[in-house]
């Protein structure tokens, strides 16, 4: 799980700077396990199927290997949507991290709705190696999803705090 957070961290640090100029466009992870989500996301490479820019992939060996501080802080950090993307139910190779990811996925679902950030910013999806329509389709719908529910106050909050330490 080092390796995830030092993802999250080297992701951070590459995001451009927000600029008021520019539309807002929803920041969306999609965490994609090492196999059937990795394959169905190269699949839509290959096909040359297109998602918006603000849309970030980390891989991750299994969706059983997140574990829910790693999703809260990526919402700490201002992230706007994640979409978790694993295996089909019986087919993770890792036996059942996928179960274990959508059990995870609930729970922190249940928290975001709690503080307030709700809990639609979050969604589990079950795809095999070959859905990568369904792959394009479910990151096309975050992105949607996250522009409904408008910019993580998080977000901004967090801009705030950098501004007043100017
Ligand atoms: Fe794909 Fe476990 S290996 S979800």
């Amino acid at each position: 799980m080092e390796q995830l957070n030092h993802r999250l961290n080297m992701e951070g640090q590459n995001a451009p700077e927000s600029s008021a100029d520019l539309p807002w466009e929803p920041e969306i992870i999609a965490f994609c396990c090492d196999y059937c989500a990795h394959s169905a996301a190269a699949l839509a490479g290959s096909n040359r199927m297109q998602y918006p820019a603000g849309v970030r992939i980390i891989h991750t060996p299994c969706t059983g290997k997140i574990e829910t501080e790693h999703i809260l802080e990526a919402f700490e950090k201002g992230v706007d949507g994640i979409l978790v993307v694993g295996c089909l139910e019986g087919g993770c190779h890792f036996v059942e991290g996928n179960l274990r990811a959508r059990r995870r996925a609930e729970r922190v679902c249940a928290i975001l709705d709690e503080i307030g950030l709700r809990g639609e910013r979050l969604k589990m999806v079950n795809l095999s190696d070959s859905m990568a329509s369904e792959f394009v389709q479910q990151i096309l719908e975050m992105v949607e999803r996250a522009r409904a529910l408008g910019p993580n106050p998080l977000k901004s909050s967090r801009q705030n705090e950098s501004a007043g330490n100017l």
